[in-house]
């Protein structure tokens, strides 16, 4: 079973659906990505096995059918109360829609039954639109929200820039 949850879009009449990715999918995906003019395009193949393996830590949201957004992730091995986003995108034509703002929370909310309670993902310092859609996220979710260095520039064979460790952790939980 694939269930569909639906959440009417106020502003446009379109009605976005959140679902987990298929491997027909990885094609769409792999061409936000690319279109994104952001994100490392990562192999047609790396989008299409993620799509069939780890579907049920990644989501993609459809509007008339087709996907026009996505996250890919996983459970952190060492920690696998932690999903670790790797990619979010939402093609151009439908941003400013809260589509990647609620792609994250759908993902969190389906994960949590499994034992999940917190998102890392890393971010490199120029991207302000990811910083504010996970910050965003925190607050939705009810998390805390903090950040540290994680992989230094030298670690990259290429121009890659840093990427800091940001992380949306449970509150304490207080006496
Ligand atoms: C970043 C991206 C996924 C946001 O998608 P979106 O559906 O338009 O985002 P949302 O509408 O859900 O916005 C969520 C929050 O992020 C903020 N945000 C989104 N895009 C922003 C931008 N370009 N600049 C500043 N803030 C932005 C929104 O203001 C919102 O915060 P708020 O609730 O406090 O107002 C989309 O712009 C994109 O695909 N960019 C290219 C790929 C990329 O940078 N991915 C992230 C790195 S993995």
């Amino acid at each position: 079973m694939n269930p569909i949850e639906t959440t009417p879009e106020k502003d446009t009449g379109n009605t976005v659906a959140f679902r987990r990715p298929r491997a027909r999918d990885g094609k769409r995906i792999w061409e936000i990505a690319r279109d994104s003019q952001v994100l490392d395009v990562n192999s047609s193949y790396s989008y299409v096995l993620w799509s069939q393996d780890f579907s049920e830590t990644s989501i993609v949201a459809e509007v008339d059918g087709e996907p026009v957004g996505f996250v890919t992730g996983y459970r952190r091995p060492a920690n696998p109360e932690i999903l670790m986003v790797w990619q979010v995108a939402v093609d151009a034509s439908q941003r400013g829609k809260q589509i990647a703002g609620r792609m994250l929370c759908e993902l969190f909310n389906r994960c949590a039954p499994d034992g999940v309670t917190a998102i890392n993902t890393t971010i490199s310092p120029d991207n302000e639109a990811s910083q504010r859609l996970f910050a965003a996220a925190a607050r939705t979710l009810g998390l805390q929200f903090h950040r540290e260095p994680f992989f230094s520039a030298e670690l990259f064979p290429d121009a890659h820039e840093p990427e800091d460790l940001y992380l949306l952790t449970p509150a304490p939980t207080g006496r």
